[in-house]
Protein backbone atom coordinates (compact mmCIF):
# COMPACT_ATOMS: atom_id res chain seq x y z
CA UNK A 1 0.00 0.00 0.00
CA UNK A 2 1.21 3.61 -1.12
CA UNK A 3 2.10 6.00 2.05
CA UNK A 4 1.11 10.03 0.62
CA UNK A 5 3.73 11.06 -1.13
CA UNK A 6 6.44 8.20 -0.95
CA UNK A 7 7.35 8.30 -4.70
CA UNK A 8 7.41 11.53 -6.50
CA UNK A 9 7.28 12.25 -10.22
CA UNK A 10 7.77 14.95 -12.37
CA UNK A 11 4.68 15.62 -14.15
CA UNK A 12 2.24 14.52 -11.98
CA UNK A 13 -0.80 16.46 -11.56
CA UNK A 14 -2.21 16.56 -8.21
CA UNK A 15 -1.74 13.92 -5.29
CA UNK A 16 -0.46 10.61 -6.79
CA UNK A 17 -1.41 8.87 -4.15
CA UNK A 18 -4.91 9.97 -2.71
CA UNK A 19 -6.22 7.33 -4.33
CA UNK A 20 -7.85 3.76 -3.03
CA UNK A 21 -6.82 0.96 -2.95
CA UNK A 22 -7.63 -2.71 -3.33
CA UNK A 23 -6.69 -5.14 -0.47
CA UNK A 24 -5.51 -7.63 -1.99
CA UNK A 25 -5.35 -10.06 1.47
CA UNK A 26 -3.61 -10.19 4.54
CA UNK A 27 -0.26 -9.55 2.48
CA UNK A 28 -0.55 -8.33 -1.21
CA UNK A 29 0.41 -10.47 -3.90
CA UNK A 30 2.93 -7.89 -4.96
CA UNK A 31 4.59 -7.26 -1.71
CA UNK A 32 5.44 -11.05 -1.95
CA UNK A 33 5.92 -11.05 -5.69
CA UNK A 34 8.21 -8.33 -5.41
CA UNK A 35 10.60 -9.87 -3.31
CA UNK A 36 10.67 -13.10 -5.75
CA UNK A 37 10.59 -11.02 -8.52
CA UNK A 38 14.17 -12.88 -10.13
CA UNK A 39 12.04 -16.32 -9.61
CA UNK A 40 9.72 -14.97 -11.97
CA UNK A 41 10.56 -15.48 -15.67
CA UNK A 42 8.79 -15.67 -19.24
CA UNK A 43 5.95 -15.73 -20.07
CA UNK A 44 4.88 -14.11 -16.85
CA UNK A 45 7.64 -11.35 -17.79
CA UNK A 46 8.18 -10.14 -20.97
CA UNK A 47 10.82 -12.16 -23.45
CA UNK A 48 13.07 -10.44 -25.96
CA UNK A 49 11.04 -11.01 -28.71
CA UNK A 50 8.21 -8.46 -26.62
CA UNK A 51 10.62 -6.10 -26.03
CA UNK A 52 11.36 -5.93 -29.39
CA UNK A 53 7.17 -5.78 -30.69
CA UNK A 54 7.32 -2.72 -28.41
CA UNK A 55 10.35 -0.77 -30.04
CA UNK A 56 9.11 -2.07 -33.52
CA UNK A 57 5.27 -0.36 -32.29
CA UNK A 58 7.01 2.84 -31.85
CA UNK A 59 9.38 2.77 -34.74
CA UNK A 60 6.21 2.41 -36.59
CA UNK A 61 3.99 4.33 -34.84
CA UNK A 62 6.14 7.47 -34.54
CA UNK A 63 9.04 6.94 -37.48
CA UNK A 64 12.22 5.51 -37.99
CA UNK A 65 13.77 8.21 -35.96
CA UNK A 66 10.89 9.23 -33.39
CA UNK A 67 11.06 11.93 -31.34
CA UNK A 68 11.61 12.63 -28.05
CA UNK A 69 7.93 10.69 -26.73
CA UNK A 70 6.20 11.54 -23.13
CA UNK A 71 5.53 7.72 -21.66
CA UNK A 72 3.11 6.24 -19.38
CA UNK A 73 3.95 2.78 -18.15
CA UNK A 74 1.25 0.72 -16.40
CA UNK A 75 2.92 -0.87 -13.66
CA UNK A 76 6.97 -0.97 -13.19
CA UNK A 77 7.86 -3.83 -15.73
CA UNK A 78 11.86 -3.40 -15.73
CA UNK A 79 11.65 -5.02 -19.54
CA UNK A 80 9.81 -2.16 -20.45
CA UNK A 81 11.80 0.49 -18.40
CA UNK A 82 14.65 -0.90 -20.49
CA UNK A 83 13.09 -0.47 -23.97
CA UNK A 84 15.51 1.33 -26.44
CA UNK A 85 13.78 4.83 -26.04
CA UNK A 86 14.13 7.73 -28.34
CA UNK A 87 16.79 10.34 -26.65
CA UNK A 88 14.66 12.63 -24.51
CA UNK A 89 12.00 10.66 -23.95
CA UNK A 90 10.24 10.83 -20.25
CA UNK A 91 8.35 7.72 -19.07
CA UNK A 92 6.15 7.49 -16.26
CA UNK A 93 5.83 4.37 -14.57
CA UNK A 94 2.43 4.66 -12.36
CA UNK A 95 1.64 1.24 -9.73
CA UNK A 96 -0.40 0.71 -6.62
CA UNK A 97 1.85 -1.24 -5.32
CA UNK A 98 4.61 0.41 -3.37
CA UNK A 99 6.84 -2.62 -2.45
CA UNK A 100 6.91 -3.40 -6.43
CA UNK A 101 8.01 0.22 -7.31
CA UNK A 102 10.95 0.00 -4.43
CA UNK A 103 11.23 -3.44 -5.22
CA UNK A 104 11.33 -4.17 -9.19
CA UNK A 105 11.67 -0.19 -10.51
CA UNK A 106 15.13 0.00 -12.23
CA UNK A 107 15.27 3.41 -10.50
CA UNK A 108 16.51 6.56 -11.73
CA UNK A 109 19.52 5.64 -13.58
CA UNK A 110 18.81 7.18 -16.61
CA UNK A 111 16.89 10.89 -17.02
CA UNK A 112 13.62 10.71 -17.65
CA UNK A 113 12.20 7.53 -16.09
CA UNK A 114 9.92 7.73 -12.93
CA UNK A 115 8.09 5.91 -10.69
CA UNK A 116 4.75 7.20 -8.94
CA UNK A 117 1.92 5.44 -7.26
CA UNK A 118 -1.26 5.36 -8.08
CA UNK A 119 -4.07 3.76 -9.04
CA UNK A 120 -4.98 3.42 -13.03
CA UNK A 121 -8.85 4.14 -12.31
CA UNK A 122 -7.89 7.55 -12.10
CA UNK A 123 -4.39 8.53 -13.59
CA UNK A 124 -2.95 11.68 -11.90
CA UNK A 125 -2.27 13.35 -15.39
CA UNK A 126 -4.04 15.65 -17.71
CA UNK A 127 -5.94 15.07 -20.65
CA UNK A 128 -4.26 14.47 -24.07
CA UNK A 129 -0.91 14.50 -22.52
CA UNK A 130 0.90 11.09 -23.20
CA UNK A 131 2.18 9.88 -26.97
CA UNK A 132 2.39 6.56 -25.57
CA UNK A 133 0.93 3.68 -23.21
CA UNK A 134 2.24 0.71 -22.35
CA UNK A 135 1.72 -2.34 -20.53
CA UNK A 136 2.74 -5.86 -19.73
CA UNK A 137 -0.48 -8.07 -18.09
CA UNK A 138 -1.86 -4.65 -17.25
CA UNK A 139 -5.79 -5.59 -18.16
CA UNK A 140 -5.22 -9.12 -16.45
CA UNK A 141 -5.68 -7.35 -12.92
CA UNK A 142 -9.23 -5.76 -14.07
CA UNK A 143 -12.40 -7.54 -14.08
CA UNK A 144 -13.65 -7.49 -17.70
CA UNK A 145 -15.52 -6.25 -19.43
CA UNK A 146 -16.70 -3.36 -17.06
CA UNK A 147 -13.50 -2.39 -14.86
CA UNK A 148 -10.86 -3.20 -17.88
CA UNK A 149 -13.21 -0.48 -20.22
CA UNK A 150 -12.91 2.47 -17.42
CA UNK A 151 -9.21 1.87 -16.82
CA UNK A 152 -9.22 1.98 -21.35
CA UNK A 153 -10.99 5.20 -21.46
CA UNK A 154 -9.02 6.24 -18.55
CA UNK A 155 -6.17 5.51 -20.83
CA UNK A 156 -7.61 6.96 -23.87
CA UNK A 157 -8.01 10.45 -21.79
CA UNK A 158 -4.07 10.91 -21.05
CA UNK A 159 -3.35 10.19 -24.48
CA UNK A 160 -2.62 12.67 -27.43
CA UNK A 161 -5.60 12.11 -29.95
CA UNK A 162 -3.68 9.63 -32.27
CA UNK A 163 -1.84 7.96 -29.46
CA UNK A 164 -0.17 4.72 -29.39
CA UNK A 165 -1.46 1.69 -26.82
CA UNK A 166 0.94 -1.05 -26.63
CA UNK A 167 -0.06 -3.95 -24.50
CA UNK A 168 0.99 -7.25 -23.85
CA UNK A 169 -2.04 -9.03 -22.62
CA UNK A 170 -2.77 -12.67 -21.67
CA UNK A 171 -5.75 -14.15 -23.60
CA UNK A 172 -7.20 -17.80 -23.08
CA UNK A 173 -6.39 -20.06 -26.29
CA UNK A 174 -8.90 -20.95 -28.33
CA UNK A 175 -9.45 -24.76 -27.54
CA UNK A 176 -8.76 -24.20 -23.98
CA UNK A 177 -7.50 -27.13 -21.55
CA UNK A 178 -8.66 -28.37 -18.26
CA UNK A 179 -6.51 -28.27 -15.14
CA UNK A 180 -5.90 -31.90 -15.23
CA UNK A 181 -4.39 -31.50 -18.79
CA UNK A 182 -1.62 -29.36 -17.59
CA UNK A 183 -0.88 -31.53 -14.30
CA UNK A 184 -0.79 -34.33 -16.89
CA UNK A 185 1.79 -32.32 -19.09
CA UNK A 186 3.89 -31.19 -16.58
CA UNK A 187 4.55 -34.79 -15.02
CA UNK A 188 5.15 -35.97 -18.81
CA UNK A 189 7.76 -32.99 -19.25
CA UNK A 190 5.71 -31.26 -21.81
CA UNK A 191 6.20 -27.66 -20.16
CA UNK A 192 9.20 -26.53 -20.34
CA UNK A 193 8.84 -23.98 -17.34
CA UNK A 194 6.88 -23.21 -13.99
CA UNK A 195 5.49 -19.93 -14.89
CA UNK A 196 3.81 -21.89 -17.74
CA UNK A 197 2.40 -23.81 -15.28
CA UNK A 198 1.24 -21.23 -13.55
CA UNK A 199 -0.45 -19.58 -16.58
CA UNK A 200 -1.90 -22.51 -18.09
CA UNK A 201 -3.70 -23.53 -14.78
CA UNK A 202 -4.57 -20.44 -14.13
CA UNK A 203 -6.33 -19.94 -17.27
CA UNK A 204 -8.24 -24.01 -17.00
CA UNK A 205 -9.71 -23.05 -13.55
CA UNK A 206 -11.38 -19.61 -14.65
CA UNK A 207 -14.67 -19.93 -15.03
CA UNK A 208 -15.68 -17.07 -17.14
CA UNK A 209 -13.59 -13.70 -17.85
CA UNK A 210 -15.90 -11.32 -15.97
CA UNK A 211 -15.68 -13.86 -12.35
CA UNK A 212 -11.73 -14.56 -13.25
CA UNK A 213 -9.47 -16.72 -11.23
CA UNK A 214 -9.18 -16.27 -7.12
CA UNK A 215 -5.31 -16.80 -6.62
CA UNK A 216 -6.22 -18.53 -3.52
CA UNK A 217 -8.09 -21.26 -5.18
CA UNK A 218 -5.35 -21.98 -7.75
CA UNK A 219 -2.91 -22.44 -4.84
CA UNK A 220 -5.10 -24.55 -2.97
CA UNK A 221 -6.15 -26.67 -6.50
CA UNK A 222 -1.98 -27.04 -6.91
CA UNK A 223 -1.35 -28.29 -3.34
CA UNK A 224 -4.00 -30.84 -3.09
CA UNK A 225 -2.20 -32.25 -6.46
CA UNK A 226 1.79 -31.56 -6.00
CA UNK A 227 2.09 -32.60 -2.30
CA UNK A 228 6.03 -32.83 -2.94
CA UNK A 229 7.49 -29.48 -4.39
CA UNK A 230 11.18 -30.61 -4.20
CA UNK A 231 10.74 -33.80 -6.27
CA UNK A 232 9.00 -31.99 -8.59
CA UNK A 233 11.92 -29.32 -8.78
CA UNK A 234 14.54 -32.41 -9.10
CA UNK A 235 12.16 -33.90 -11.86
CA UNK A 236 12.04 -30.77 -13.92
CA UNK A 237 15.32 -29.27 -13.26
CA UNK A 238 13.96 -25.84 -12.31
CA UNK A 239 15.27 -24.15 -9.07
CA UNK A 240 12.90 -25.07 -6.04
CA UNK A 241 12.97 -20.92 -5.44
CA UNK A 242 10.49 -21.09 -8.55
CA UNK A 243 8.05 -23.40 -7.76
CA UNK A 244 7.79 -22.10 -4.63
CA UNK A 245 6.70 -18.95 -5.77
CA UNK A 246 3.26 -20.03 -6.43
CA UNK A 247 3.26 -20.26 -2.57
CA UNK A 248 2.49 -16.13 -2.79
CA UNK A 249 -1.00 -17.20 -3.98
CA UNK A 250 -1.91 -18.89 -0.66
CA UNK A 251 -5.64 -17.11 0.77
CA UNK A 252 -4.76 -14.22 -1.53
CA UNK A 253 -8.26 -13.47 -2.89
CA UNK A 254 -6.74 -11.25 -5.54
CA UNK A 255 -8.23 -12.60 -9.21
CA UNK A 256 -7.00 -12.46 -12.44
CA UNK A 257 -9.32 -12.23 -15.69
CA UNK A 258 -8.24 -13.78 -18.50
CA UNK A 259 -10.22 -12.63 -21.59
CA UNK A 260 -10.15 -14.59 -25.04
CA UNK A 261 -8.43 -13.01 -28.18
CA UNK A 262 -11.86 -11.47 -29.33
CA UNK A 263 -12.62 -10.18 -25.87
CA UNK A 264 -9.97 -7.96 -25.73
CA UNK A 265 -10.13 -6.66 -29.46
CA UNK A 266 -14.14 -5.90 -28.23
CA UNK A 267 -12.94 -4.05 -25.14
CA UNK A 268 -9.78 -2.20 -27.08
CA UNK A 269 -12.54 -1.34 -30.00
CA UNK A 270 -14.51 0.76 -27.44
CA UNK A 271 -11.20 3.89 -27.51
CA UNK A 272 -8.98 2.48 -30.39
CA UNK A 273 -7.93 0.65 -33.66
CA UNK A 274 -6.35 -2.30 -33.14
CA UNK A 275 -3.18 -1.86 -35.85
CA UNK A 276 -1.14 -4.85 -35.56
CA UNK A 277 -0.97 -7.87 -33.25
CA UNK A 278 2.22 -9.70 -32.50
CA UNK A 279 2.54 -13.33 -31.79
CA UNK A 280 5.47 -14.96 -30.54
CA UNK A 281 6.56 -18.25 -30.64
CA UNK A 282 8.18 -18.97 -27.35
CA UNK A 283 6.17 -20.88 -24.99
CA UNK A 284 2.67 -19.83 -24.43
CA UNK A 285 3.42 -17.18 -27.06
CA UNK A 286 0.17 -17.41 -28.80
CA UNK A 287 -1.38 -16.88 -25.14
CA UNK A 288 0.17 -13.87 -24.67
CA UNK A 289 -0.33 -11.41 -27.55
CA UNK A 290 1.21 -8.10 -28.11
CA UNK A 291 -1.51 -5.49 -29.50
CA UNK A 292 -0.63 -2.28 -30.57
CA UNK A 293 -3.99 0.34 -30.88
CA UNK A 294 -3.84 3.51 -31.70
CA UNK A 295 -6.42 6.04 -29.90
CA UNK A 296 -9.59 6.97 -32.46
CA UNK A 297 -9.68 10.77 -32.55
C1 LIG B 1 1.49 -4.87 -14.75
S1 LIG B 1 0.79 -6.12 -13.88
C2 LIG B 1 1.48 -7.65 -14.50
C3 LIG B 1 2.94 -7.89 -14.18
C4 LIG B 1 3.51 -9.21 -14.66
N1 LIG B 1 3.54 -9.27 -16.08
C5 LIG B 1 2.78 -10.38 -14.03
O1 LIG B 1 1.84 -10.91 -14.60
O2 LIG B 1 3.11 -10.79 -12.90
C6 LIG B 1 1.29 -6.08 -12.22
C7 LIG B 1 1.27 -4.76 -11.52
O3 LIG B 1 0.04 -4.14 -11.65
C8 LIG B 1 -0.21 -3.38 -10.47
N2 LIG B 1 -1.64 -3.07 -10.46
C9 LIG B 1 -2.68 -3.93 -10.57
N3 LIG B 1 -3.85 -3.26 -10.61
C10 LIG B 1 -3.54 -1.93 -10.54
C11 LIG B 1 -4.31 -0.74 -10.57
N4 LIG B 1 -5.65 -0.76 -10.66
N5 LIG B 1 -3.66 0.45 -10.49
C12 LIG B 1 -2.31 0.50 -10.39
N6 LIG B 1 -1.52 -0.61 -10.36
C13 LIG B 1 -2.14 -1.81 -10.45
C14 LIG B 1 0.26 -4.28 -9.37
O4 LIG B 1 0.54 -3.54 -8.19
C15 LIG B 1 1.52 -4.90 -10.01
O5 LIG B 1 2.68 -4.21 -9.69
Amino acid sequence: MCQPAAVVARGVVGTATEQAWVNDGPTSIWETHARQWQWIGSPLRPARADQLAFEQAVRDGFGPVPRPLHALLLGVTPEIAALAWPAGSELLALDRSLAMIRSVWPGHPADGRHAACSDWNRLPLASSTRDVVMGDGSLAMLAHPLPARAVCAEIARVLVPDGLLILRAYCLPARQDPPEQVIEDLFAGRIRNFDSVRLRLAMALQPDPAHGIVLADLWSYWHARITDAAALARRCGWPPERIRTIDAYRALQTRYHFPTHEDMHALLATCFTVERVHVHDYELGERCPVFVARRRP
